[in-house]
């Protein structure tokens, strides 16, 4: 009765917590897809040399990168913090280029964002 009790607890935890990990996965791929979709923009902005908009995806995308950051330090992934937390440093540097109407230092700091992709992409993300 004991060991039933204990087997039925424990598949119950198990099922709980592959659906959370399913809903994180989920969670991180919207994440993900915020992050493109302003990265994207942030890059138009700077071409159309439209730096308030570019201030503003550019801020958007350092929060964007302290979610990401967040999700990874709850593993402990040190490589993908460290790739998280440059992407978030270079999208402030973005900002303040931006709103100081610097876009070619804005496109330098774009640059240095896209490293940070590439790299945690290269290391993390799944290939297909
Ligand atoms: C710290 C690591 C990390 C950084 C930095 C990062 N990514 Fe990702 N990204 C991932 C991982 C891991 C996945 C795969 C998620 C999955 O499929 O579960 C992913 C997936 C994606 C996807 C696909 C989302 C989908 O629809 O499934 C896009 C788009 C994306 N990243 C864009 C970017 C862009 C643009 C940047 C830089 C501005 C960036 N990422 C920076 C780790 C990162």
């Amino acid at each position: 009765m004991r060991r039933a009790f204990a087997l039925i607890t424990g598949s119950l935890l198990f099922l709980c917590v592959v659906k959370s990990q399913a809903e994180e996965d989920q969670a991180y791929k919207q994440l993900m897809k915020d992050v493109g979709a302003t990265f994207g923009s942030l890059g138009k902005d700077i071409q159309a040399k439209k730096s308030d908009s570019a201030a503003e995806d550019a801020q958007k995308l350092a929060g964007l990168f302290k979610q990401v950051e967040a999700f990874w330090a709850k593993s402990k992934t040190e490589d993908a913090i460290a790739f998280a937390q440059a992407g978030e440093k270079a999208s402030s540097q973005a900002a303040e280029s931006a709103k100081a109407n610097n876009l070619d230092q804005a496109s330098a700091a774009v640059n240095d964002i896209g490293k940070t992709c590439k790299g945690c992409h290269g290391a993390y993300k799944p290939k297909k």
